[in-house]
């Protein structure tokens, strides 16, 4: 990919939690030229635009997308409203960044996918946790044979509460779409995967429960297994409903890596800074009216994005989002998450509660149209 070698204009379609920290690296990486920002709350909007200084707003991503200085777009809107605007954004061949998950829905994650491979462009997929350092790290460590050959991985995500009650309290529709191995589980498997890259799935068995999160209309945990089409096993498991006092602001993630020379032990738990005060600890996030979160013991570094320090963030985000400005810019290459890996990742996800809903094996691959509509 050769970059665009000059200044760049960006659009940002969805101003909430994560279209804000991309836009306002935007405003500071000296490559972009002009910025447009798109949200169907205006309020939301207007604030980032004020605080970005972007050149442009409005209410709706056509408009902002069709503008003849936009060369990139990002996609930054609630989960079930992704495929709309980028395919707007495909019409008018941007560079593309999109925030996971590609879709909701399998047929329209293919859709999708099928879109930008026949327009030959630059598309990259928001799985942040590629960019944390311990991930690169071990990435490049099996990539060179330290371990030998990959046999079995196991990866345990636990994930506060918190995070299920803002998705599904702010989701209007198509809520049981959003369970915790698609919406959150994704990105712990998406690692996973990049950590086996070249592996492929062939079945999967998975089992779910949801004592706690089923008056929001989602699960609480899902455990699985995998077998991949060397015999490789993966047993992927995710809990998304521990209790909001839990000290972990977001999540924790543990992966293990065995090979047939090797292993490697992957601690991303954050239990090793710990804060502890009588005052109660902000989640980080806005959480519906009535939701007590106060918590007194947190383990710092478990929000996903990185961390805050005198009003800027550090830490995956900020790499992935710079490295990708750079990317567009120069062409330099970067281990983004391919579309092809976004699509693989929904596809898997939905496999696990296909499988988990029937209780029994799905093998693959899978028939988009059994993983189904989303229910309500
Ligand atoms: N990469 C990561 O680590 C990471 C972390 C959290 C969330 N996410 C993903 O990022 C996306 C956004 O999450 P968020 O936490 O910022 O949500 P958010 O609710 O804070 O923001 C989403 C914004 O999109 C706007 N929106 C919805 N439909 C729109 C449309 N058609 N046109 C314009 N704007 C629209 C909403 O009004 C809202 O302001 C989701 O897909 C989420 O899963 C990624």
């Amino acid at each position: 990919m050769p970059g665009l070698k000059r200044e760049f204009g960006l659009a940002v379609v969805g101003c909430g939690a994560i279209g804000r920290i991309r836009a306002e690296l935007a405003r500071d990486y000296p490559g972009i030229g002009w910025l447009g920002l798109c949200d169907i709350n205006a309020e939301v909007g207007h604030n980032l635009q004020q605080d970005t200084g972007a050149d442009f707003f409005t209410t709706d991503y056509n408009e902002l997308i069709t503008r003849p200085e936009v060369d990139a777009t990002i996609i930054a809107t609630t989960e079930n409203d992704h495929t709309r605007p980028i395919l707007a954004a495909v019409e008018q061949g941007h560079s593309l960044f999109i925030e996971k998950p590609l879709a909701t829905n399998a047929r329209e994650s293919e859709q999708v996918l099928k879109a930008i491979e026949k327009a030959r462009l630059d598309a990259v997929i928001g799985y942040t946790q590629r960019f944390r350092r311990r991930f690169l790290a071990v990435k490049e460590r099996v990539f060179t044979g330290e371990i030998g050959d990959v046999t079995g991985v196991v990866t345990r995500a636990f994930m506060n509460g918190a995070a299920p009650v803002v998705t599904l309290s702010r989701a209007a529709n198509h809520r049981a779409s959003l369970t915790p191995m698609v919406v959150s589980g994704t990105h712990s498997l998406d690692v996973s995967m990049w950590l086996m890259e070249g592996k492929k799935p062939v079945s999967v068995y998975a089992r779910s429960n949801d004592r706690v999160m089923s008056q929001y209309g989602t699960k609480d945990s899902t455990f699985g297994i995998w077998t991949m089409d060397d015999g490789t096993m993966f047993s992927m498991n995710i809990s998304w409903a521990l209790p909001l006092v839990w000290p972990g602001a977001v999540y924790g993630l543990e992966i293990g890596i065995v090979g047939t020379e090797g292993a490697i032990d992957i601690e991303d738990t954050h239990r090793d800074v710990i804060l502890a005060s009588s005052r109660s600890q902000k989640t980080p996030y806005p959480l519906p009216e009535g939701v007590d979160d106060t918590r007194h013991v947190e383990f710092l570094t478990s929000f996903p994005p990185g961390d805050i320090q005198d009003g800027q963030l550090w830490g995956p985000m900020r790499e992935e989002t710079n490295s990708w400005y750079q990317r567009v810019y120069t062409g330099l290459k970067t281990p983004h998450a391919s579309p092809q890996d976004g699509h693989r990742n929904l596809v898997m996800t939905m496999a696990m509660d296909l499988s988990a809903k029937l209780g029994k094996e799905i093998d693959f691959p899978v028939n988009l149209d059994e993983l189904g509509e989303p229910e309500d």
